[in-house]
């Protein structure tokens, strides 16, 4: 969805009564992230203030206001996983990747994120990378970084 786009659905939107939570909702969907500039649109539309539809975005977990990375590696923390050293794996991962917990690298390649049991609990340590389920080990995370590199650079060489 291109940003012109979006403002026409905010339009309709609004049009038919909807909410400013209904356009902070397409924008997360439509672009993975609620950016200044879709709230910038979503408040001229209801003649308010971006300050105003930001707080209704903070006050629901639904929203990131970050854009995320090509790769999202998701490090299961729940019980199983914790017991069987998923912290570590995660703490190799920011040591490695250069960046916290919910944070993008700059190149935009990875994000950091973590979850809950993911309900695969017997692949204990699980990380999820974009939704596909793995049993990595704090010794695996570099090779793990290294092979999605790999892939990537695969990838992006059949298209340039
Ligand atoms: S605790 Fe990690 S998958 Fe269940």
């Amino acid at each position: 969805m291109t940003i012109e786009e979006f403002a026409t659905k905010v339009k309709q939107i609004r049009s038919k009564n909807g909410t400013k939570l209904m356009c902070l909702q397409e924008a997360q969907s439509g672009f993975g992230y609620v950016s200044k500039e879709a709230m910038k649109i979503i408040a001229d539309e209801f003649d308010t203030t971006t300050s105003e539809i930001y707080s209704i975005a903070t006050f629901y977990s639904q929203f990131t206001f970050v854009k995320k990375g090509k790769y999202v590696i998701t490090v299961c923390l729940g019980t199983a996983c914790y017991v069987k050293g998923s912290a570590k794996v995660l703490e190799k991962f920011e040591q490695i990747l250069g960046i916290k917990l919910g944070q993008t690298t700059d190149d935009g390649m990875f994000t950091l994120a973590s979850a809950r049991c993911v309900g695969c609990c017997g692949l204990a340590p699980v990380t999820m990378i974009n939704g596909k389920v793995f049993t990595i080990t704090p010794d695996q995370v570099q090779e793990t970084i290294d092979a999605i590199i790999e892939h990537d650079k695969k990838q992006n060489g059949g298209n340039k």
